[in-house]
């Protein structure tokens, strides 16, 4: 069968998935009593997801039941965590499960939609990784049948439930900032000579007796086993967005939501593969513009060939600056060694005083709990923030695609390149 008419039959199964998603989402699987635990099924058990899962695992009144993983040495790695945990190949089979009330997705980013509507769909509450999907009409379709479900949804954007954002957002609002015309951020990072970031060695058991490659490739054209592809898919186009959808969504996403931002009008990037000359597609240094209504211009960039300046953000306004730095290997945990102060422009607030910041965070993961107890959907990283933080990761991704600028009308209208 053709590559194009392979990609078409998963699409109308996708859509299919979009469509079942609104049918059965009404109804949570489970109706929590104050003292019910709450039980976990993982989607995808490699180094996010075990991390997430231990996440949960820390809060009170949560059990992990079941996961499912395509290779065994996630289903090995888990056990040794959780010794009675069942275990699947296919998501589909932990998603049947009536006694499941909430899954974590953890996939790689090519399967996020995928099983973020068949969660949906199996009326089970989620947190899913960001981006919340490979591509923007994916990502149309899940906030879509999200906003018609009643289930609770977390999007692994853990900085949303940073005290720092809180800061940002505060002084945003209090009008501390004036016209904020610019934002600049950044994120760096270093390897040693020969060791690309993000390159991961292939285990001696990824092959097929371990793997189920198909499934891997259940949304894309079917070709040989490819170990590289599997254990680093982040560095291929096929599966990844790089490191516009791996890291600069965490900081579009912060700023976004400090200035209550809808989506950008156009965005541009450049850069390519300068430092990491693996056999890698997406590129490693980056220079992003996005242009968002009422005369902002933000810009992000970032290398990974020299981490000097770790990572932060700048919000520029005619009034004052907020400023959040941050160290060079903090991504991930969200945890800051820099920190987040506002400066008053003398020429504008010549009264005006250095302010630190003094919002105490809150644990993203119990964030997520404490609302599927309640019934809340307004999490702290909720569908919006997941959606417009996506689009505007693909509308950067797109640009540099094409070598030119993208217009959010011309995004929008993007067909599914799958
Ligand atoms: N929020 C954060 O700070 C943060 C940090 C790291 C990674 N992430 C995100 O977490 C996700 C996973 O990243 P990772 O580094 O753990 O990748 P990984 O490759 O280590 O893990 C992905 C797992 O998914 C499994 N898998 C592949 N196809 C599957 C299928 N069809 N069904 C079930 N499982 C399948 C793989 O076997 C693998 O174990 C990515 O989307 C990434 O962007 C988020």
């Amino acid at each position: 069968m053709k590559r194009e008419e392979l990609a078409r039959i998963d699409r109308r199964q996708f859509l299919g998935i979009a469509a079942g998603a609104v049918a059965y989402s009404a109804f949570p699987a489970r109706v929590l009593g104050a003292n019910d635990r709450i039980r976990i099924g993982l989607i995808g058990a490699g180094d996010r997801g075990q991390q997430v899962l231990k996440d949960a695992l820390a809060q009170p009144g949560v059990e992990c039941v079941a996961l499912a993983d395509v290779y065994t040495l996630r289903h090995d790695q888990v056990k040794a965590l959780v010794p009675a945990v069942a275990m699947y190949d296919d998501p589909r089979r932990l998603l049947e499960r009536k006694d499941i009330d909430a899954v974590i997705i953890a996939t790689p980013l090519h399967l996020h939609a995928r099983y973020f509507l068949e969660s949906l769909a199996a009326g089970k509450d989620m947190y899913c990784e960001k981006t919340m999907t490979w591509d923007i009409p994916e990502a149309v379709a899940c906030r879509d049948a999200a906003a018609k479900s009643k289930q609770v949804v977390q999007i692994g954007l853990q900085h949303e439930s940073s005290g720092e954002l809180a800061d940002a957002r505060k002084w945003y609002e209090q009008g501390m900032l004036g016209k904020v015309t610019m934002v600049e951020s950044w994120m760096s990072r270093n390897t040693p000579h020969g060791h690309g970031q993000w390159y991961r060695a292939i285990p001696p058991d990824c092959n097929l007796a371990h793997v189920n490659w198909d499934l891997f490739l259940v949304n894309r054209p079917k070709t040989a086993f490819d170990a590289n592809q599997f254990i680093n898919w982040r560095l291929f186009w096929e599966f990844s967005g790089g490191n516009v959808t791996e890291n600069m969504v965490h900081q579009i996403a912060w700023i976004m939501t400090a200035l209550n931002l809808p989506l950008p009008d156009a965005a541009d990037m450049m850069g390519g593969v300068y430092s990491e000359k693996d056999g890698r597609q997406v590129p490693d240094t980056i220079a992003v513009t996005f242009e968002f209504p009422d005369d902002l211009t933000v810009l992000w960039q970032s290398t990974f060939s020299n981490s000097r300046f770790g990572l932060g953000e700048r919000i520029l306004g005619s009034d004052g600056t907020v400023e959040h730095v941050s160290g060079a290997t903090d991504m991930v945990t969200g945890k800051y060694t820099g920190g987040i102060n506002y400066y008053p422009e003398k020429t504008s607030r010549a009264d005006g005083a250095t302010v630190a910041g003094s919002s105490p965070g809150q644990n993203h993961m119990a964030n997520w709990l404490e609302c599927i107890r309640t019934r809340n959907q307004k999490t702290n990283a909720p569908i919006e923030i997941g959606y417009k933080s996506a689009v505007a990761a693909h509308m950067a991704n797109m640009a540099y695609r094409q070598k030119r600028r993208i217009t959010q009308q011309e995004a929008m209208a993007a067909k599914p390149e799958y």
